[in-house]
């Protein structure tokens, strides 16, 4: 059974939920879903044998939330080697800001440093377009289903 790392970084509340749903839909779908509470993800170094999917909206001018910034730091500043790592990364944010969904781009920069490959193109969903967040992720979990299952 494939197992998916699922990592959350929330101001308010909706990427948390996103990453919830997200995780039982991929539990419906036959994967081990591994949601990580943010006071567990500071060291986590993402094993390359399982997946890696992040949710984060973003704060203050494109800047990541407390919650996943430890980690975020904390791989940043340890660099590990990660080529066979596959990832899929789900930003959220709101349009009218000019560092719009700057915290999912900033992670997506950084695991591309680290060698690992994205196995679908990100999504950044847009607060001014949609209330309901969870529902354009899902949409795009079939994407990323397809490209792992
Ligand atoms: C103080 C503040 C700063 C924000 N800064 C940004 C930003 O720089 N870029 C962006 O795309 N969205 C920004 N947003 C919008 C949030 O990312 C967006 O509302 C998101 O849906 C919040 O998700 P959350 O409930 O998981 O925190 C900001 C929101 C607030 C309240």
């Amino acid at each position: 059974m494939k197992k998916v790392n699922i990592l959350f970084g929330t101001v308010y509340g909706s990427a948390q939920y996103v990453a919830e749903t997200l995780a039982a839909e991929l539990q419906e779908q036959g994967y081990q879903a591994n949601l990580l509470a943010p006071d567990e993800n500071v060291d986590f170094v993402p094993p390359e044998n399982e997946l890696l999917l992040v949710v984060t909206s973003t704060t203050g001018q494109g800047d990541l939330p407390d919650n996943i910034l430890p980690w975020f730091e904390s791989i940043r500043s340890t660099a590990p080697y990660l080529p066979n790592l596959k990832y899929g990364l789900i930003g959220l944010g709101d349009s009218s800001y000019e560092t719009y969904c700057g915290a999912i781009k900033q992670v997506d920069a950084l695991l591309e440093e680290l060698g690992a490959k994205a196995v679908v193109e990100r999504i950044e969903i847009d607060a001014i377009e949609t209330m309901e967040p969870e529902i354009e992720a899902q949409e795009w979990l079939k994407g990323f289903i397809n490209a792992t299952g």
